[in-house]
C-alpha cells in the first residue's frame, strides 16, 4: 500500500450529514473516485473510516507495518481533541496530508485549532470533497520528487 486514506468520526455519514456544509457526495463515492485517481497516478490506495479514536491509532501503526508511504487524513472532530492520533503520526514518522471538507476557520472557534496541523506535511481546508483529490495529487508529486 502506498497511501492510506483515513476518515474519522461521522465522515461515514457523508452525503446525508449536513449537506449544506459537507455536500451530497457519499464516502463510498469519495473512496471510489480516489481509488480511480490513485490507479491513474500509479499508486495503490487503501481506505479506512472509523468513529473510534483507538481504532484510528491502531490503523496508523498497522499501515506502517504494511509499508504505507503517505497518509491522507480527515480526522473529523478528533482533529480538535486527539493527542493520541497526533502521537501516532509522530511515532510512525510517515508524512500525512490533513484534509477538511469545510473551511474550519470560518466555523466555530473550537474548530480553529488542530492538533495535527503543526506536524502535517500539508493542510487542505474548505475545498469540499475535492480536497481529497488535491491531497492525492500532492502526495503523488511528493512521492515522485
Ligand atoms: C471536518 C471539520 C471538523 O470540525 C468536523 O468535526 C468534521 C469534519 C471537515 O471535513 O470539514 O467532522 O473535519
Amino acid at each position: 500500500m502506498d497511501v492510506l486514506l483515513i476518515n474519522g468520526p461521522n465522515l461515514g455519514a457523508l452525503g446525508t450529514r449536513k449537506p449544506e456544509i459537507y455536500g451530497n457526495v457519499t464516502l463510498a463515492d469519495v473512496e471510489a473516485t480516489l481509488g480511480d485517481e490513485a490507479r491513474a497516478l500509479g499508486l495503490t490506495l487503501e481506505c479506512f473510516q472509523s468513529n473510534h479514536e483507538g481504532a484510528i491509532v491502531d490503523r496508523i501503526h498497522e499501515a506502517k507495518r504494511e509499508g504505507c508511504r503517505y497518509y491522507i487524513v480527515n480526522a473529523g472532530a478528533y482533529t480538535h481533541t486527539s493527542v493520541a492520533i497526533r502521537d501516532a503520526f509522530e511515532s510512525v514518522e510517515i508524512p500525512f496530508v490533513e484534509v477538511h471538507i469545510s473551511n474550519v476557520h470560518a466555523r466555530e472557534e473550537f474548530r480553529h485549532h488542530s492538533y495535527l496541523s503543526p506536524i502535517a506535511a500539508a493542510v487542505l481546508v474548505g475545498c469540499g470533497v475535492k480536497g481529497y483529490s488535491l491531497a492525492l495529487e500532492l502526495v503523488a508529486h511528493r512521492l515522485s520528487a
